[in-house]
């Protein structure tokens, strides 16, 4: 008994060594990277690693390959080309061109509406010529697209492509509004990037980009820094897919600026990095990748108002989540009066 006893307490504690060994060489692995090697851009690339100065991040092309094939394999078809969009109607010799790209969903028709007659109306105001795009893919009931598609030729305002509406499918029109920036629209000096649910307090937006030194040399906007990955819920990821507990800072989605310095920066790091399925992380990559540096600001209230207030749309860049019927009634209710053309005083 007693031999059998010392046996088997000597196999248990083999296991245990081994499992250990195991253990540590997972974590080791996963915590000391390898030495930064020059890395070649391309495709074909398996691993890419990325170091910002203070944080290394390993990305495992075919993980993502694995996880997320569709989104890794697009290639982003225009379904209706405005390649003349920021051209037309634009006085070369006028002030530079502010373009307002919105995330729109081809059923979201009269959400385009309030916006076209409200904050993101084509004019020109602050120093800047204003245009705005919206952004969509294709929706499976095929009445809503062809609406849009109908919407789209008959107004001109509206980008959109092939692949079908999804929530990790909006890092596709993060990619493909890159590619389109980079081969039709130079000429914008900024691009205010958002959802069709908020309200943007233009005056504020112009100001804050008269205002803040350097700005031509940052991403703008309500930065999430060292954000905890979330496993359940909406924006879940799974720890096998990305097993770090944070992610790169990144801009949070709802409504940021770029100078257009960054967009050739961005747009050649989209040619070679895998697409991750949340595009405001997706973007934060890019941005790490392209070695892009932030510049947060509390004005952009990408959780909403904090209270229903006109004091508070005055006071805000970007208000989120806010219904049709509020974004009209806000964006009257703060016109200035020589703005509204309304009688002054
Ligand atoms: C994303 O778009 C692709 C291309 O259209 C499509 O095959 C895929 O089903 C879409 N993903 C989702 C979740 O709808
Ligand atoms: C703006 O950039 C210049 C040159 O890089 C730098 O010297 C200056 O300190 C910056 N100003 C601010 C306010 O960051
Ligand atoms: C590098 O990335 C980490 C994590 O996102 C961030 O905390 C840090 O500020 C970044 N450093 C630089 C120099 O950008
Ligand atoms: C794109 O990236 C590659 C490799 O980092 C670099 O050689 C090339 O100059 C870049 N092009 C642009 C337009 O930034």
């Amino acid at each position: 008994m007693l031999t059998m006893r010392k046996s088997h307490r000597f196999w248990v504690l083999t296991v245990v060594l081994i499992c250990v060994i195991i253990y540590a060489s997972f974590v080791t692995r996963n915590h000391l990277e390898p030495p930064p090697s020059p890395h070649q851009p391309g495709r074909r690339d398996k691993v890419i690693i990325l170091n910002n100065g203070s944080t290394t991040i390993r990305l495992d092309s075919s993980i993502y390959e694995d996880f997320f094939p569709q989104l890794q394999r697009y290639q982003c078809r225009e379904l209706v080309s405005q390649e003349d969009l920021c051209q037309q109607d634009l006085s070369p010799k006028g002030p530079p061109l502010l373009l307002l790209a919105i995330k729109s969903h081809p059923a979201s028709h009269s959400r385009r509406a309030v916006l076209r007659r409200t904050w993101a109306r084509p004019r020109e105001t602050g120093g800047f010529q204003l245009r705005h795009v919206f952004l969509m893919a294709t929706d499976p009931h095929v009445k809503h697209s062809n609406l849009a598609w109908q919407e789209s030729k008959a107004i001109g305002d509206i980008l959109m492509w092939d692949f079908v509406e999804s929530h990790h499918n909006l890092s596709l029109k993060e990619r493909c509004f890159l590619q389109w920036m980079q081969r039709n629209c130079q000429q914008a000096a900024f691009i205010f990037k958002g959802d069709d649910d908020l309200f943007v307090n233009i005056e504020a937006l112009t100001e804050y980009l008269h205002q803040t030194p350097n700005v031509s040399e940052f991403i703008h906007g309500n930065i999430q820094y060292r954000s905890a990955v979330v496993r359940k819920g909406k924006y879940a990821v799974s720890s096998a897919f990305y097993p770090l507990w944070v992610y790169p800072n990144f801009a949070s989605g709802g409504g940021f600026i770029m100078p257009q310095s960054t967009i050739p920066e961005l747009y050649n790091a989209s040619l070679w990095m895998p697409v991750f399925p949340l595009d405001d992380v997706y973007l934060g990559l890019l941005a790490l990748a392209a070695g892009l540096q932030y510049h947060h600001d509390g004005h952009f209230r990408v959780w909403g108002p904090p209270k229903d207030e006109l004091e508070v749309y005055r006071d805000s860049v970007v208000v989120h989540g806010i219904s049709m019927e509020r974004i009209e009634q806000v964006w009257n209710g703060i016109q200035k009066p020589d703005q509204t053309g309304s009688p002054g005083h």
